[in-house]
């Protein structure tokens, strides 16, 4: 019998996870890496850690069920995407942090670029207005602020790549012989790639003086790359997908109109709109939803939202009102509402549907009356009123209504936020069976390069449903309670100057 791998590299961990042909989970291993903050918005990992971390819970996933290599039929790749990282392809040794997602430092060059060339530059080819949270500027600030880098990658030492490429290099041989690729998904947050032909921009390579040579090939997301040295050695690497993708994979979204929710450290809600890239005009991103093999290219709209449960985490250990993420729950239920209290986590300012790099976070609404079960609760309710406005955006945009949403990650075990999220959405919200979608959906596009599944119908076949939650409040409580949420968000804008 064999399985597939898939390495799940996120924002606050890695796993590896093995799965059986019917998308049972077998095993699993994961370890957190440190979160590192040299200032306020700025956002780094260390990718030394994070490949340490990565071959450990491969070792790890593997012994707890006593599993080898020869064991799995091919390992996919998913990744916390647009995390920015550059190395020397032959010591291997990154010349700096990986530059995270979240992190705010390229600010200064939004706001030049869009003074002079507008919030939309490079929406028509890219997808996505000009924000800090794509890897194009995080790449620039690189080579213009570390020592000698520029040079490195003008004369072919120094190579960019997102977690995907720098795990799959290393995966792959690293200094000996690692391959230096990417996949559609990850090389459409880069705001480097051209939509409509899925190669690298030469015109905006040009304006953000970023030499093409630093840039892996852009591949499928489902084929074989190469074969694994090391501790997969001959394993097929065969799948690669950002990790928001992943989960639409995961949750089979396949068909134009499938759209699916993801809680974690933000919520990414995409919307599968089939082989046409649908422009918004209600601040989505238009991005790649997947390519198999030689099959043609889907793509998607995306609500991005930074903070979801990144807010627990801050409420856990910046203020230390929870002990662990999951007392959340019950220190919200201890209050019958919000007592008035908004929560707005503009951290990393504000992504969708308002590209606001000047927002900052904001509690609003206090009284004497306020306690920490309200705030507890405000900072719940924020997940939930974020998803609302990216859902209608997506209504618009995509011009459709959307009937019921799917939702996996880690904040979907709380109830409470999930009833909440049906009640604000009034449409019912369903998870499925199996929540691990992210690394479900790499294992997918592995196993499908190498026929360990047929087609797309073997993988319906194992989505079930565990739980639906369905809209329970009157419409006038939720209008009030939207209507106060829009207030505070507007009082978070124009906060950094
Ligand atoms: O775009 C950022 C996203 O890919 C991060 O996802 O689950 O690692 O927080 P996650």
């Amino acid at each position: 019998m064999q399985y597939i791998g898939s390495i799940d590299q996120g924002t606050t961990s890695t796993r590896f996870i093995i799965f059986d042909k019917q998308g049972n989970m077998i095993s699993v291993g994961q370890k957190e890496h440190a979160q590192i903050y040299p200032q306020a918005g700025w956002v780094e990992h260390d990718a030394t850690e994070i490949w340490q971390n990565t071959q450990e819970v491969i070792g790890l996933a593997l012994g707890k069920v006593n599993l080898s290599p020869h064991d799995l039929a091919a390992v996919g790749i998913t990744n916390q995407r647009e995390t920015t990282v550059i190395w020397n392809k032959h010591t291997g040794e990154p010349y700096y942090n990986a530059l995270v997602w979240q992190d705010t430092r390229v600010g200064n060059t939004v706001a030049e670029l869009e003074a002079s060339r507008g919030s939309n530059c490079f929406r028509e080819k890219t997808g996505l207005p000009l924000a800090t949270y794509f890897s194009g500027l995080k790449i620039k600030w690189l080579l213009d602020n570390v020592e000698g880098l520029r040079e490195a990658a003008q004369n072919g030492e120094a190579i960019f790549g997102n977690m995907d490429t720098y795990v799959i290099w290393n995966l792959t041989g690293g200094t000996d012989g690692g391959i230096h690729v990417t996949d559609v998904t990850n090389a459409s947050r880069t705001q480097l790639m051209n939509l409509h032909t899925m190669q690298w921009d030469d015109e905006i390579l040009e304006i953000l003086d970023i030499p093409r040579q630093i840039l892996p090939e852009i591949r499928s997301s489902s084929e074989v790359y190469a074969e694994a040295k090391g501790l997969l050695v001959g394993v097929p690497v065969a799948g690669d997908l950002g990790d928001q993708q992943a989960a639409l994979v995961g949750q089979t979204c396949f068909a134009a109109g499938e759209a699916k929710n993801t809680y974690g450290t933000g919520c990414f809600m995409l919307l599968n709109t089939g082989t046409t890239p649908t422009p918004s005009t209600h601040g989505l991103l238009t991005t790649v939803a997947y390519q198999f093999g030689k099959e043609p290219v889907h793509y998607a709209l995306e609500g991005s939202v930074a903070i979801t449960g990144a807010l627990v985490q801050w409420l856990r250990d910046n203020l230390g009102i929870i002990e662990k993420s999951s007392d959340i729950e019950d220190l919200a239920k201890s209050v019958e509402d919000n007592g008035g209290c908004y929560f707005v986590p503009a951290f990393s300012g504000l992504y969708a549907p308002y590209w606001k790099a000047d927002a900052r976070g904001i509690i609003a609404g206090l009284t004497r009356y306020v306690n920490k079960g309200h705030i507890a609760r405000a900072a719940l309710e924020a997940t939930a009123f974020q998803t609302l406005e990216v859902l209608e955006s997506m209504e618009k945009d995509a011009k459709i209504e959307i009937s019921s949403l799917r939702v996996d990650g880690g904040m979907v075990v709380n109830e409470m936020l999930m009833q909440f999220q049906s009640d604000m959405l009034d449409v019912p919200v369903v998870c499925p069976a199996m929540i691990e979608t992210t690394a479900l959906g790499a294992a997918y596009a592995a196993g499908l390069a190498v026929g360990y599944w047929q087609d797309l119908n073997d993988l319906k076949q194992n989505w079930g449903i565990a739980h639906t939650w369905n809209p329970d409040m009157p419409s006038e409580q939720r209008e009030k309670l939207y209507h106060y949420w829009k207030k505070a968000v507007t009082r978070s804008f124009e906060w950094e100057e």
